[in-house]
């Protein structure tokens, strides 16, 4: 079993699900990073750089925090920007930054209890008044959509199987990536954990952290429904 994200950094890019639109998703965020005339953005959870690339393209100084070595790789390969191996549940940024993102994710690699931690160490990163946008996958996504489903990807060289097992809280997702080698094809294996974090958890996590929510939305500025996959929080920090 690899380390997560290890092997996947690589083949990340190629196997991202058509639906991340990052050009819309970066629209919506230089939207309201220019109406609170934003300089500074942090980028955490920032993988291989995608949305970072995107940030820094519209004139923003990024900085991307991942606990990957291998995503960052990926990212600084990718765009120029200050590129931090960190743990996001120990933020810790070189000054306070304008504004926080955390897109495709992130956020569902955290556990029930690590929420409000978390966005308890944005908020210290954070100038007071500052914007923090981030995604989670739904409940209904994660639990109804992937839950217990295989996925595949393939095509010449890559082979990527993604099996889910849903559990009470969270679901395991066992990525099995054969890359061909010649004749043969090597085998990796990375286990990723996804936390199911209902709307209601979110939102006590933020107040109780010192945010006060702006809106919710589906996938960056969508209305909500209840069968909505990614829903996306904008909430600033308490003045
Ligand atoms: C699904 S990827 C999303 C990456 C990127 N934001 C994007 O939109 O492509 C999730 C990322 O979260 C990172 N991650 C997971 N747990 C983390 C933690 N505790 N601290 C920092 N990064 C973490 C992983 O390394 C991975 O790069």
């Amino acid at each position: 079993m690899q380390q997560n994200y290890s092997v996947l950094a690589k083949y990340y890019d190629k196997f991202t699900n058509k639906d991340c639109d990052y050009v819309k998703w970066s629209q919506y965020l230089c939207d309201i990073a220019r109406a609170h005339n934003v300089r500074q953005i942090a980028d955490i959870a920032c993988g291989t750089g995608k949305m970072t690339q995107l940030l820094v393209k519209q004139g923003f100084d990024v900085v991307g925090v991942d606990a990957s070595a291998e995503m960052l790789n990926e990212a600084r390969a990718k765009t120029k920007a200050l590129f931090v191996r960190q743990d996001m549940r120990k933020l810790s940024l070189p000054r306070p930054c304008d504004m926080a993102v955390c897109v495709n994710d992130g956020v569902n690699y955290l556990r029930p209890e690590e929420l409000a931690p978390f966005f308890q160490r944005v908020s210290a990163n954070l100038k007071k008044g500052a914007p923090f946008v981030f995604d989670v996958s739904s409940p209904y996504k994660l639990t109804s959509v992937v839950g217990d489903k295989v996925f595949y990807w393939d095509d010449e060289n890559e082979t990527l199987l993604w099996s889910n097992r849903p559990q009470k809280e969270s679901v395991t997702m066992e990525l099995t990536l054969f890359v061909r080698d010649g004749e043969t094809y090597r085998r990796f294996d990375e286990r990723h954990v996804q936390y199911i974090h209902t709307d209601s958890a979110i939102c006590a996590a933020l107040r109780n952290s010192g945010f006060e929510l702006r809106s919710k939305s589906e996938n960056y500025g969508n209305f909500l429904a209840n069968d909505s996959l990614r829903l996306t929080f904008y909430a600033i920090r308490g003045i």
